[in-house]
Formats: structure tokens, sequence, C-alpha cells
């Protein structure tokens, strides 16, 4: 057996950020069922999903600015800009594509290595920034204008009226609730299925010596 290291990359505001955020988007995906489909899961009145819907997404708006706050306040940002090179960056985002769709099921290492700045690998760095700096803001943006047509009938018009915001909004869903399957998917691929689990659990990461 190799001998493990272990490795400090996630800081606890981004742990409490990250799991307060994982069962924040689970009741908006089944609340958002239930105010879409209303006779689809049956799990609640209508009234009652439109108000935890509501209630659950105040939650996370404040707590994407746990996770933002963080980043930028911090040295930690580094982590989402590791390389300068854009020649390199989509290289190695070719690798790590390479390996998911084909390398891992024949044994080959993991092309990325982590150390402490270096956490992600260049489609994670990537993706997350997309997520987190465009998806998720334009989810609650729209969420927040439709919580309150009258108040917000400016900015709604401004963006081309109900029926746009609320597109925007359901394709955003249609997307997080893909993307909540996938990504443990893809968090189960470290040295152990539940590597990455545990680490967003105790911060720490076992990479090899
Ligand atoms: C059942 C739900 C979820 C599980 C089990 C899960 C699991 C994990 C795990 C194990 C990691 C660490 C390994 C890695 O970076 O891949 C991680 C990181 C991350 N996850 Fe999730 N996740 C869930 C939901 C979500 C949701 C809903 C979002 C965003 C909308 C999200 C965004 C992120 C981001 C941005 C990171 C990197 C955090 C950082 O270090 O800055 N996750 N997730």
């Amino acid at each position: 057996m190799t001998d493990m290291q272990r490795i400090y990359v996630h800081p606890l505001p981004v742990r409490i950020w990250h799991w307060a955020n994982a069962l924040g988007f689970i009741a908006l995906i089944l609340t958002g069922v239930q105010i879409r489909y209303v006779d689809l899961i049956g799990l609640m009145s209508f009234r009652a999903a439109v108000s935890l819907h509501n209630w659950v997404g105040w939650v996370l708006v404040g707590n994407f600015f746990i996770w933002l706050g963080f980043y930028l306040f911090t040295d930690k940002i580094r982590v989402y800009h590791p390389e300068l090179s854009p020649v390199k960056h989509f290289r190695d985002s070719f690798r790590q594509l390479q390996y998911y769709g084909y390398g891992i099921f024949k044994g080959d290492p993991n092309p990325h290595h982590l150390s402490a700045y270096h956490k992600f690998n260049a489609l994670q760095s990537m993706a997350y920034q997309i997520i987190m700096l465009l998806l998720v803001p334009l989810q609650f943006v729209t969420g927040v204008l439709l919580w309150d047509l009258k108040r917000f009938s400016g900015a709604v018009e401004f963006f081309g009226g109900v029926r746009v915001v609320d597109t925007v909004h359901v394709l955003l869903f249609i997307f997080f609730t893909a993307f909540i399957l996938v990504h443990p998917y893809l968090a189960s691929l470290g040295h152990t299925p539940s590597a990455h689990f545990k680490a967003m659990i105790t911060g720490y990461e076992e990479v090899d010596e």
C-alpha cells in the first residue's frame, strides 16, 4: 500500500456553504417539481410548496455570499485560477475528458495531481466557475423576480417579460437536476469512491506521497 499524505483543501466556510447548498438544492428541486407539475409527486400542498420554495431560495441566496465572500477575501481564490496559460488549460481539460471517457475504464491514473492550491482539475475549475458565477446567480435573480412580479415589474419587462424569466428559471432547474446526478458521480471517482465526499466533510484530501 502506498503512503498517503493528508492535505487541507476545503476550509470550513466552503464546507458549510457546500452542504447547506446541496440540501437546499434538493429541497428546491422537490418543491419546484411540486409547483410546476402539481399532480406528479403529491409531496405537499401547492401553497406549502410555494412557501417552502421561497424560504429555501432566500436562505441559499444568503448562503451563496458565504462562498463568494470567502473566495473574494482570501488567497484561496487561486484554486480557481491555478493556470494562467489558456493553452495549458485546454490541453489539461482535454486530457481530463479523455480520462473520464476512456482511460478510467482501463485503470489509467488520473492525470490531475492534487495540492493545496491546485485542488481542482482543469474541467472542474472551469465548470465550477461557470456554475457559481453565472448559472447560480442567474437562477436566483430569476427566482427573486418571479417571487414578486409586481414589485419587480420593471426588471421583468427589461428581461423580456414573465415568460422569458420563467423559461430561464425552468431551464436552469433542468440543468441543476441533471447536475445533482452527474456531480456526485464525478465526485465518486477519487482513489476510493468515498474519498472526495469525506474530504468535503473533514476538509482533508488524502493523496499519494
Ligand atoms: C447531493 C448533492 C451533492 C453532493 C453529494 C456533492 C458532492 C461534492 C463533493 C464530494 C465535492 C468535493 C469534490 C469535488 O470538488 O468534486 C463537491 C464540490 C463542489 N460542489 Fe458539490 N455536491 C452536491 C451538490 C452540489 C450543488 C447543488 C452545487 C451547486 C449548485 C455544488 C457545487 C459544488 C462546487 C462549486 C464544489 C467545489 C467547492 C469549492 O471547493 O469551492 N454541489 N461537491
